[in-house]
């Protein structure tokens, strides 16, 4: 399963991609709006780092403006992939932009009947939002299985990227369901290298070493 870093802050880019961990990146408006200054300059910069799939998000919301704004952030870079809404105008904009070769996330999924409409049109990428739907007393984990099983029945080329993730257990589970790629903030890819036992496991390799050095000495 692949793992992208949901964020637009540079230095928990740069801090995380030498792990060899990371295979993209995927920013919202949100989150984009943080870092401030020039998004285009951000998002350049972000593509370089990362060499890898990087989604930036329109902000319009009818059709035309989609495909002017999606055309514009695709040419930024070959690594941008356009990021609609799943409204009616994004699934149409959709349609357009992936016929003209550009890679699209349809975004903001709370149905398993959205992802199979946005697969419909080639999207690249669907987005579910786990973690919005557990805010609401809604298994969001439910829902990736829902839609992994459709997507095999199909054998839809589109990936299921889950979204929203919140802990490292929505990580643990949307990979053992076959999910194609979790994003995650940066804090909670940090969380998946603790452990308690490993810590408390090191600590005393080392210090039984250095117990023994001693004796010999
Ligand atoms: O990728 C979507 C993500 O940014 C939304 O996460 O935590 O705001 O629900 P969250």
């Amino acid at each position: 399963m692949k793992l992208f870093i949901d964020s637009g802050n540079l230095k928990e880019i740069e801090n995380l991609m030498p792990m060899g961990i990371i295979d993209g990146i995927t920013t919202n408006p949100s989150l984009l709006a943080k870092e401030g200054g020039d998004y285009r300059a951000l998002l350049k910069r972000i593509c370089g780092i990362v060499q890898g799939p990087t989604s930036a998000e329109v902000v319009a919301t009818d059709v035309e403006g989609m495909l002017r704004e999606g055309r514009e952030l695709a040419a930024l870079d070959d690594h941008i992939v356009v990021k609609v809404p799943f409204t009616r105008a994004g699934v149409q904009a959709c349609k357009t932009l992936a016929s003209e070769g550009t890679r699209v996330n349809v975004t903001l999924i709370f149905t398993a009947a959205q992802a199979l409409l946005a697969a419909k049109v080639g999207a690249t990428y669907v987005s579910p939002f786990v973690g919005r739907l557990d805010d609401i007393a809604t298994s969001g984990m439910n829902l990736i299985s829902e839609i992994v099983e459709i997507f095999e029945n199909y054998q839809f080329d589109t990936e299921l990227l889950v979204a929203s993730t919140r802990s490292p257990i929505h990580i643990v589970e949307a990979a053992r369901m076959g999910a194609d790629i979790c994003t995650c903030p940066a804090t909670l890819i940090e969380a998946l290298f603790k452990h308690p036992l490993t810590d408390i496991g090191l600590e005393r390799f080392l210090k039984d070493w250095e117990k023994a050095q001693a004796v010999k000495a």
